[in-house]
C-alpha cells in the first residue's frame, strides 16, 4: 500500500485586533459598501507591532500538537508557507522549531505566497511517500499587514494576519489524495513586494514609495484567480480519478468574494459547497486556507472519512490544489 500524509488535525490563531471598514474609511478615500460589494470583506486581524509570523506559527502549531495529542519531540520535519518572514534567516521554521522544542526535525520555509500551504502540503506528502519522514508539521503564518501599503487603497483594504498548522502523518488510508501545484513566473509582475532589488519602476508604482509594500495589478490577479481555480480543481479531481459529486467540502483561498464566486459558478457548484470566512479575516495569503479548514471542522462542515478540495493561487503568479480525505 502506497503511503500518504493525512491530516491528523490542526490549530489556528489569528490575533485580537480587528480593522474594520469604517476604520479604513478613514485611512483612505474609500467605503464599507464599496469594499464589501468588490471583496466581500467586513475585517481583519492585524498583528502588533512587536508580532511577527514567527510568532503566529508557534501558537498555532502548539495548539495543532495539543488537537492531535502529538509531541514536539515527534516531528520529523516543520514546513512553514510563508511570504512575510521576520528575517530573511533564520528562517520562520526555524524559529518555530527552536521555540517548540523540537531539536529533531529540520526545518524549512516555503514560499509560494497565497498558494504555500498547498504548496507545503505537496512537498510533505513526497517526504511521506517516499518514507522518509513520518510526522510533518504543516503551517501557513502571515504578517501581511506589515507588508501592505496604508496609503493605496485599492490593496489596503484586502490583507490581514494569522496563522494555521495543521500535523500530518503517514498512513495508508485517506490523507492527500491528489496534489497538483504550478506556477507562471511570467505573471509574477502583476503581484510585487521588493527585497533588496532597486527596480526604479516598481518603486514608482508604489503610493508610499516603500519598495517592501506591496503592489498589485488588482484585475489581471482576479482575472487570472477566476481561471486557475477552476483548472486546478478540475486536474486535481481527474490526478485523484474523482469528480466534484464525491466532494462534500471546497476549502479555497479567501482573496474576494467575487473569485470564489466566479469559480464555483463555473464548476457548476451550489455555493454552500464552498467554505467562506472572508468577511472576517479578508487574505492571509498561505494562513488562509489552513486556518479556513481548523473552522470547517469546528463547525463540522469537514468530518473524518469526507472528500475535501483545497484550491489556492497566489504571487509568483502560482496556484495549487489538493484533495484530501480526512
Ligand atoms: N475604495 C473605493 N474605490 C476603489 C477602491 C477602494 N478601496 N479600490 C479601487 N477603487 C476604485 C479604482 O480606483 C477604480 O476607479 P476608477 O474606475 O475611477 O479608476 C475602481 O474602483 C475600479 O477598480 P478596479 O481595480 O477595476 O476594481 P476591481 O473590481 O478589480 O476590484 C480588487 C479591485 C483589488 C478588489 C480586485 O481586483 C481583486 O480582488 N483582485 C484580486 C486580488 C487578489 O486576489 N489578490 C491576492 C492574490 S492572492
Amino acid at each position: 500500500m502506497a503511503l500518504r500524509a493525512k491530516l491528523l488535525g490542526g490549530g489556528y490563531y489569528v490575533p485580537d485586533r480587528v480593522l474594520t471598514n469604517a476604520d479604513l474609511e478613514k485611512m483612505v478615500d474609500t467605503s464599507d459598501e464599496w469594499i464589501v460589494r468588490r471583496t466581500g470583506i467586513r475585517e481583519r486581524r492585524i498583528a502588533d507591532e512587536d508580532m511577527y509570523s514567527s510568532d503566529m506559527a508557534v501558537i498555532a502549531a502548539r495548539r495543532a500538537l495539543e488537537n492531535t495529542g502529538t509531541k514536539a519531540e515527534e516531528i520529523d520535519l516543520i514546513l512553514v508557507a510563508t511570504c512575510t518572514p521576520d528575517m530573511f534567516t533564520p528562517s520562520v521554521a526555524c524559529m518555530v522549531q527552536a521555540q517548540l522544542g523540537a531539536p529533531q526535525a529540520a526545518a524549512l520555509d516555503v514560499n509560494s505566497a497565497c498558494a504555500g500551504f498547498i504548496a507545503a502540503l505537496t512537498v510533505a506528502n513526497q517526504f511521506i511517500g517516499t518514507g522518509y519522514y513520518k510526522k510533518i508539521l504543516v503551517i501557513g503564518a502571515e504578517n501581511l499587514t506589515k507588508m501592505t501599503d496604508y496609503k493605496d487603497r485599492n490593496t489596503c483594504i484586502l490583507f490581514g494576519d494569522g496563522a494555521g498548522a495543521f500535523v500530518v502523518e503517514a498512513s495508508e488510508e485517506g490523507g492527500i489524495l491528489a496534489t497538483d501545484i504550478g506556477a507562471d513566473g511570467a505573471g509574477g509582475r502583476n503581484l510585487t513586494s521588493l527585497a533588496f532589488r532597486n527596480d526604479e519602476a516598481e518603486i514608482a508604482k508604489r503610493v508610499s514609495g516603500n519598495k517592501q509594500t506591496l503592489w498589485m495589478d488588482g484585475s489581471e490577479v482576479l482575472k487570472f484567480a477566476v481561471r486557475i481555480m477552476v483548472q486546478s480543481t478540475r486536474t486535481v479531481l481527474e490526478k485523484a480519478g474523482l469528480t466534484l459529486d464525491d466532494i462534500s467540502l471546497i476549502v479555497p483561498h479567501q482573496a474576494n468574494i467575487r473569485i470564489i464566486d466566479g469559480a464555483v459558478k463555473r464548476l457548476g457548484i451550489s455555493h454552500d459547497k464552498a467554505f467562506v470566512n472572508i468577511e472576517k479575516y479578508g487574505n492571509i495569503s498561505s494562513a488562509c486556507i489552513p486556518i479556513a479548514l481548523c473552522q470547517a471542522i469546528e463547525e463540522g462542515r469537514a468530518k473524518k472519512g469526507d472528500k475535501i478540495v483545497l484550491v489556492g493561487f497566489g504571487g509568483g503568479l502560482t496556484w495549487g490544489s489538493a484533495v484530501i480525505e480526512l
